[in-house]
């Protein structure tokens, strides 16, 4: 079990990166930001930076989980975390259970601390994970929250994936009652709806990461695994990822919704804020910019997204992320339609 769990590491990461462009879109397409001729102030005025599990960031934004749990991946996390501490921004290390359950791999982990001691991590564990496993996580790599994946798509796709979701919730309240940090459950490319967000701030959870369709595509990575088409005919199963954040922000409650899957540049980054969410995350393609170029080629890519969120603030009117929330923004096409059959205004 745990030799087929590290070579799934590997295989994750080939197959992400040969993922051709999505089938699907994420929506941000039809969100439309509106331009603003006399914004009164200038570009230097422009402030990115917020506040997110109590550490200042220089921009919303978060290096989602991807990695961790065999030898050959403790450089990538190791490289995602000095970017992180160079870029100000938060990041996240790949499921940790191969960890838990081989003392020898927690290096591959915890060198994301070792290499950003001030700055925002968060664990990585299954929301099936039990609350032992989730405090051994969080302590690990001190991280200042933990991310709880549900991914049934991706399970039911997998071979050797879970069959049984039973308990989960009940899982996620029973955590997130007993451990120290804020939790936040997450999706990994198939969003969450309305009602499942309801459900877990019933259970107690005030951080969601949508983590919508639109972006990397595990039912897809699981069937170039397993060799097999066996999930072709679901393969386009999921929320996208605008439809899904509008989806928990009709919810109107006091939670910090993280918007993420397939989310590319400063462009769509602004737009998901302007919407009301609190942060932006992306995997792949901060995973492809490092191995097709450098720990130097992902720190100008994330910079270049902050200056493009910086341009968008200022041509919107939004000194800062307080003002940018309060713009008008558009909703169109089938993002809006989705709303509409679904009683959403
Ligand atoms: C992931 N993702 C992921 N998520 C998680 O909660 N635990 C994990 O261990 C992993 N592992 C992982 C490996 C690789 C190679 C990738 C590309 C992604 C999912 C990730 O955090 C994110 O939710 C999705 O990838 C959607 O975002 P992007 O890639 O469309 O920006």
């Amino acid at each position: 079990m745990t030799k087929q769990r590290q070579k799934r590491k590997l295989d994750h990461i080939e197959y992400a990166l040969r993922l051709g462009k999505p089938e699907t879109s994420s929506g941000f397409e039809e969100i439309r930001l509106i331009n603003d001729s006399l914004p009164g102030f200038s570009l230097g005025d422009v402030d990115t930076t917020c506040v997110f599990m109590g550490k200042r960031l220089a921009a919303p934004l978060l290096i989602n989980a991807i990695t961790g749990g065999h030898p050959a991946v403790a450089n990538i996390n190791k490289s995602l975390a000095r970017v992180a501490r160079q870029t100000g921004v938060a990041m996240a290390v790949g499921s940790q259970m191969a960890g838990l359950e081989d003392p020898g791999l927690r290096q591959t982990y915890e060198v994301a601390r070792q290499e950003n001691p001030d700055g925002v991590l968060l664990a990585n564990l299954s929301a099936g994970a039990p609350p032992e496993q989730a405090a051994a996580a969080v302590e690990m790599i001190s991280a200042n929250g933990l991310q709880l994946y549900l991914n049934v798509p991706q399970e039911l796709a997998m071979r050797e994936g879970d069959r049984d979701f039973n308990g989960v919730i009940d899982n996620i309240r029973e955590v997130t009652s007993r451990l120290s940090v804020p939790v936040v459950v997450k999706e990994v490319g198939f969003g969450l709806s309305r009602e499942t967000i309801s459900a877990l701030y019933n259970a107690g959870v005030r951080y969601v990461d949508v983590g919508g369709q639109g972006g990397t595509n595990f039912i897809e990575i699981e069937d170039m695994r397993s060799g097999q088409k066996s999930s072709e005919g679901v393969r386009n199963w999921g929320i996208p990822t605008a439809v899904s954040l509008l989806e928990g922000l009709s919810l109107e409650l006091p939670i910090l919704i993280i918007a993420s899957g397939g989310l590319e540049t400063g462009v769509d980054v602004a737009k998901a804020l302007a919407l009301g969410t609190g942060m932006a995350g992306m995997a792949k393609i901060f995973l492809k910019e490092l191995t097709d170029k450098s720990e130097e080629g992902l720190i100008n890519k994330i910079t270049g997204i902050i200056n493009e969120l910086r341009l968008v603030m200022l041509m919107s009117g939004a000194k800062n992320l307080a003002q940018l929330v309060k713009k008008p923004v558009l909703v169109t096409g089938s993002v809006a339609e989705w709303m509409i059959r679904r009683g959403i205004d």
